[in-house]
C-alpha cells in the first residue's frame, strides 16, 4: 500500500479519533486548563540509571534504545523523520517497525509518556526540553494522536501557538537524530529548550515557563 495511503486511511482514522478525544490513546483528556502545571506534580525516583529505565517499566524505553534500528521511515529503508509544517504548526510520523511487537511497544511508549504528561508528571525532569514539553501538553497547547495498523504507526501532533510548536519541533529532531538513528538517549537538549525559551515565540509564556522549570528540574537520572 502506498506511503500517502496509509496517511490517508490512518489520517481519516485519526482526525476521528484526535476529534474524539482530543489526544490518542482513548483517555478523557479535555478537561480543560490544568493550574498552568505550577508545582503540584509530586517527584518520585524509581532508580538513578539516567537510561531511561527510571521512567518506569510501561515506557518501553530499554526496548526502543536496543531495538532503535528496527523502525524506519515507512516505504524506505531510512531512519524514521518528522514532517514538518510550521503553517500548521504540526509534526506528523509514518514509521515502520520490522516487527508488529515493535510496532506495539512503540505505540505503548506513547501511549505511557501522554498519559504522564496529562498527570503533570515530568519524564526526563533533568532535561528542559523535556520539562517545556510537559508544561505545553499538560497546558494543552498541543495534541498527540497515534494510530498503529500492523507494523505501522502514525504520529500526529498538532500546536496551537508558535512556542509549543518550536517545543515538539525540537523534541522530534532528537527522536529522530539521536533515538532512532544511533539508540543515543544521553544527550542533555536544555540548551536547545534555553533558546527556543528565549525566542520571541515564547514571549507570552516565558515567565510561567521559566516558574515551571525552576519549580520542576530534578537532577540527572531521576523522574516521575
Ligand atoms: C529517556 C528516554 C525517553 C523519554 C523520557 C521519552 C519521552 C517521550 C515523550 C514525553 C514523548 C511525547 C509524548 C506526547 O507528546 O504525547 C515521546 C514521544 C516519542 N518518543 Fe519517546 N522518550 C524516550 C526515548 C525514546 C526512544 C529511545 C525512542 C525510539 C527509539 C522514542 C520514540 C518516540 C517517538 C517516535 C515519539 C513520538 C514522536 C514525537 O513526540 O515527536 N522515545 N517520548
Amino acid at each position: 500500500m502506498k506511503k500517502q495511503q496509509i496517511i490517508q486511511l490512518l489520517g481519516s482514522s485519526l482526525l476521528a479519533s484526535a476529534l474524539l478525544v482530543g489526544c490518542g490513546g482513548g483517555t478523557d483528556t479535555t478537561t480543560g486548563m490544568g493550574d498552568g502545571g505550577q508545582g503540584n506534580g509530586s517527584s518520585g525516583n524509581m532508580g538513578n540509571q539516567g537510561d531511561g529505565s527510571e521512567e518506569g517499566a510501561g515506557s518501553n524505553i530499554p526496548y526502543l534504545r536496543t531495538n532503535h534500528a528496527n523502525y524506519k521511515e515507512h516505504g524506505s529503508n531510512l531512519t524514521p523523520a518528522p514532517v514538518k509544517d510550521a503553517n500548521a504548526k504540526s509534526i506528523n510520523w509514518t514509521i515502520a517497525a520490522t516487527t508488529e511487537e515493535g510496532a506495539i511497544k512503540l505505540q505503548e511508549h506513547l501511549k505511557f509518556m501522554e498519559d504522564k504528561l496529562l498527570a503533570d508528571q515530568n519524564p526526563r525532569g533533568w532535561d528542559k526540553l523535556f520539562l517545556m514539553e510537559a508544561y505545553m501538553k499538560y497546558n494543552r497547547y498541543y495534541t498527540t494522536a497515534v494510530e498503529r495498523s500492523g507494523t505501522n504507526v502514525v504520529v500526529s501532533k498538532n500546536a496551537n501557538t508558535a512556542c509549543a510548536y518550536e517545543v515538539i519541533s525540537a523534541h522530534s529532531d532528537a527522536v529522530s537524530g539521536d533515538f532512532f538513528a544511533q539508540g543515543e538517549i544521553m544527550n542533555d537538549y536544555s540548551a536547545t529548550a534555553e533558546s527556543i525559551l528565549a525566542s520571541s515565540a515564547c514571549d507570552a509564556v516565558r515567565t510561567s515557563l521559566e516558574t515551571y522549570i525552576s519549580q520542576r528540574q530534578m537532577g540527572r537520572g531521576r523522574g516521575n
